[in-house]
């Protein structure tokens, strides 16, 4: 999650400046306090650098912003903090989402905007059946429990809903189709080490993990293209506090 301050209405403008300097994309679980909000000092930023960040710069630039680690339903901010809060991803993680929406439209200020996304229903790869199938034959305990409320909010009306009943109002949701084409190597690579597929591989034993390597791939080698394809639709909100 990313709190973003309004810094330009309430600061000098070199502080407004650095506001545009800001990196674009959020980190998982986050929330960022903009440097310029006043916790952090910042030097002014020069009108030449104005727009044109130099490259790696924002990298660096993120690693110095300040984050805070906390629970979407107990947030450690005071009432009518922020200005925009940004949840990409998260809500159906949060075992109290509705909890959560009305923490987060607390610490907005009083036409403050919240924008989020979640995951339509989604079918996904028909290959990543194949490799839970093999997964199972190979004897590769389940993940723990994994909190993924989809249900709740995966269609524009649920999702509406939920924000109307924690406060917000003019909730717009729109719908956008989303698909990934990875070749058959990127697809293993990414479920032999990340998520829940990454997770369950790796509580087998070494010599159990290369027979279910040699084995999915057998299999994945004769499905068809189409079937690598993961296709979903992506829920984009955006609702406003009154
Ligand atoms: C799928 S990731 C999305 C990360 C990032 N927004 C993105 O789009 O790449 C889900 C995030 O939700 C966060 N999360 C899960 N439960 C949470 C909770 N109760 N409160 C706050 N964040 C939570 C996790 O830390 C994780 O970073």
């Amino acid at each position: 999650m990313v709190g973003i301050r309004n810094t330009a209405r309430r600061r000098p403008a070199h502080r407004a400046a650095a506001a545009s300097h800001s990196p674009p994309s959020p980190r998982p679980g986050c929330w960022r306090r903009h440097p310029a909000s006043g916790n952090s000092p910042r030097r002014p930023v020069s009108p030449h650098r104005r727009g044109r960040p130099r490259r790696g710069n924002a990298a660096s630039h993120a690693k110095r912003l300040p984050r805070t680690i906390a629970d979407a339903a107990r947030l450690p901010f005071k009432t009518a903090s922020y200005d925009v809060v940004v949840m990409a991803f998260v809500l159906f993680h949060v075992p109290q989402p509705e909890t959560a929406l009305r923490e987060v439209h607390r610490v907005l200020r009083a036409g403050g905007s919240v924008g989020l996304t979640t995951w339509g229903q989604d079918a996904g790869a028909r290959a990543l059946e194949i490799w839970n199938q093999e997964l199972d034959r190979h004897g590769a305990p389940p993940d723990g429990p994994l909190i993924a409320q989809h249900d709740l909010m995966n269609t524009p009306g649920k999702l509406r809903a939920m924000l109307q009943r924690a406060g917000f109002h003019r909730a717009q949701v729109d719908v956008m189709p989303w698909s990934h084409r990875p070749t058959l190597r990127h697809f293993i690579e990414q479920h032999r080490t990340l998520g829940v597929t990454g997770r369950r591989l790796a509580l087998l034993k070494p010599a159990a993990q290369g027979d279910f390597l040699r084995h999915v791939r057998l299999r994945l080698e004769k499905a068809r293209v189409h079937d690598l394809v993961d296709r979903g639709k992506v829920l984009i909100a955006t609702a406003l506090t009154p």
